[in-house]
């Protein structure tokens, strides 16, 4: 037996209990006579004593023990002299009376503690010393309780966990694929999913009627916080559904969620349903941060056309938002707002601002274009109060701009410490439309994906107007973060060939793509609809993490790498020989 006990198990009614203990050393301390070593292991930290008048050898031993040893000890649980109320084991200490080396270790990179001193790439290249510390092992464990808590909520609905295919062909609509050579089909390609989302529709087809996946899916995209290349969905299709039943049943699952795994009662109110219109003019984004207002107000009729500020004069969009109390900003703060929305990645030329003092004076940076009566007009169409601070941007193209202002609202939104990660605040974003214009491929794309339906009053739009015609989808959003979306799907060959044309697709492309899935409508698709969540994203947010890589066991790192495993990487030319791959060398 290597242990009768775990490090985090023994208390004060254990007194007196000869015991066995197994971890790593977390840490040990001389002083005088006493060696005191912090044993770790999953469940917690128990203080072993090595007394020097009791054993001098085993007092030897401790004290040529060092940081991450794994070692096994027997000894007496003892009340603690000075007790440790900050630890569940922090009343009781054990008075070795056996040691054993199990296996001793290097000295590890970086401190195995919360306030660790490895920097992010050290920490990722020992990813498994890394997941030894506690803030990182307690997201892994939330991550498994969410699952489970998905689990027991899906099945309790009737939903089938079935597992699909990891090697599957390519369907280049979305982000790009990873693709996979086959050695027995020389010069052809598996693709790994970027979702099961065909598959899953092949199974309503089949007459699954409802299926969950908690599904691996792969993107070949640009990074960010919230974006892996390998990321995890729960992945869910319904038969026989609306729109309404898709968004009720997942909204019952998130509230389940929140108090299974979160212990947040969210309450009986089912969530706000925002058109995607809405969200963009209100917010710059189709995934509106909603714990806080500071909603966009449209000053484009105000103030352009006055013929003294060209710069207003010339744009699209002008709109604003106003920071409560922010008024006696000074020089300096407005600067860095400044400089901030004119950093590359947001790109706006410059910043507007009308500060309404508390007395109710007027001061603002275009004073010399406008009137008074004019800028007071803005204040009242932005509704700004004594004491605020109106910000404006403007552009020459009104969604950009938008976008821009949406992150001047969410910088201005922590500023103000709006963004309170333990208040959640949760919304559906409904009406997208169908159709985006992409300047890369020079045509139309599907917003969501090409097996979504259109709302079925806009079908009739479809040939004649198609960027004019919304979808029958819906994201979940919550704190500013998309986590998740879906659809309610095409089930009819004929809408999903007419869907493919407005797409560019020949008939014969149309086929050669996606004829497995068009073919499988003809023999009886039921109507049916669904939505993947973003398992990551989920569990950062419960966890209050700022980027998704926390709360995954083995993430790859802002250049798509795993650090710890070195890949990607070469292989050896035999491998290539065999898969009929030559590689193409870069010119220099
Ligand atoms: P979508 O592409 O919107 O829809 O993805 C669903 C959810 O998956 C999460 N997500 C990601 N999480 C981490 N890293 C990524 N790179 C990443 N990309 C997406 C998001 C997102 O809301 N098949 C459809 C769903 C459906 O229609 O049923 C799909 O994949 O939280």
């Amino acid at each position: 037996m290597y242990r009768s006990h775990t490090c985090g198990s023994l208390r004060i009614e254990d007194k007196g209990k000869h015991v066995t203990l197994a971890g790593w050393v977390q840490r040990t301390r001389k002083m005088g006579g006493m060696t005191f070593v912090d044993l770790r292991d999953r469940y917690g930290i128990t203080q072993l004593v090595f007394d020097e008048q009791k054993s001098g050898e085993l007092f030897e031993q401790a004290n040529k023990t060092g940081r991450e040893y794994v070692i096994q000890v027997e000894g007496l649980v003892e009340e603690r002299y000075s007790k440790n109320p900050n630890m569940p084991t922090g009343d009781i200490e054990i008075i070795v009376d056996k040691y054993n080396l199990l296996n001793p270790s290097l000295t590890p990179p970086f401190t195995i503690e919360e306030n660790t001193d490895g920097g992010d790439d050290l920490r990722m290249k020992y990813r498994y010393l890394d997941i030894r510390r506690e803030n990182v092992r307690k997201n892994l464990e939330l991550r498994h309780k969410f699952c489970i808590a998905v689990r027991n909520f899906l099945d309790s609905k009737g939903f089938l966990e079935i597992e699909t295919p990891i090697l599957i062909g390519s369907t280049p609509e979305g982000a790009r694929d990873f693709i996979v050579p086959s050695r027995m089909n020389p010069g052809q390609f598996y693709a790994l999913p970027q979702s099961p989302q065909t598959l899953k529709q092949l199974l309503m087809v089949a007459g699954i009627d409802r299926y969950f996946q908690i599904a691996k899916c792969f993107r070949d995209e640009d990074l960010r916080a919230d974006r892996q290349p390998e990321f995890t969905q729960i992945d869910c299709e319904m038969s026989f559904v609306t729109q309404e039943d898709i968004l009720q049943i997942f909204e019952e699952m998130t509230k389940y969620l929140f108090k299974e795994v979160r212990g947040v009662d969210l309450g009986e109110a089912p969530f706000p349903r925002m058109p995607w219109q809405e969200a963009m003019e209100k917010y710059g984004s189709d995934k509106p941060d909603t714990r806080f207002g500071m909603e966009f107000k449209e000053l484009t009729t105000l103030l352009k056309g006055t013929g003294n500020f060209s710069i207003f004069d010339d744009a699209a969009y002008i709109g604003g938002i106003v920071a409560p109390g922010c008024a006696g900003y000074s020089r300096k703060q407005l600067d860095e707002l400044t400089n901030f929305v004119k950093m590359p990645q947001i790109g706006a030329k410059g910043l507007v601002w009308v500060k309404v003092a508390d007395d109710g004076s007027i001061k603002s940076s275009v004073d010399k274009y406008y009137t008074p009566e004019q800028i007071h007009q803005v204040c009242e169409t932005a509704g700004a109060a004594n004491g605020d601070l109106i910000l404006i941007l403007c552009g020459p193209d009104a969604m950009r701009c938008r976008k821009q202002l949406c992150e001047l609202r969410l910088e201005m939104g922590n500023r103000l410490g709006l963004r309170d990660k333990n208040k959640f605040s949760l919304l559906w974003v409904v009406d997208f439309p169908m159709f985006e214009w992409s300047d890369e491929e020079g045509r139309l794309m599907a917003m969501h994906h090409p097996f979504t339906s259109p709302r079925p009053q806009d079908i009739p739009l479809l040939a004649t107007q198609p960027e004019k015609v919304l979808a029958d989808a819906y994201d979940m959003v919550c704190n500013g973060i998309e986590v998740g979306g879906g659809s309610i799907r095409i089930h009819d060959a004929e809408l999903q060939a007419q869907i493919f044309k407005v797409l560019g697709f020949t008939p014969e492309k149309a086929q050669a793509q996606f004829g497995f899935l068009m073919n499988a409508f003809k023999y009886g698709a039921p109507p049916h609809g669904g939505l993947a969540y973003g398992l990551d994203r989920w569990v950062s947010i419960f966890a209050g993490l700022d980027s998704i890589r926390d709360c995954i066991a083995f993430p790859k790192n802002n250049s798509g790498r795993d650090v710890m495993l070195d890949a990607p990487s070469e292989v050896a030319e035999a491998q290539l020989e065999e898969l009929k791959i030559a590689l193409v060398k870069d010119a220099e």
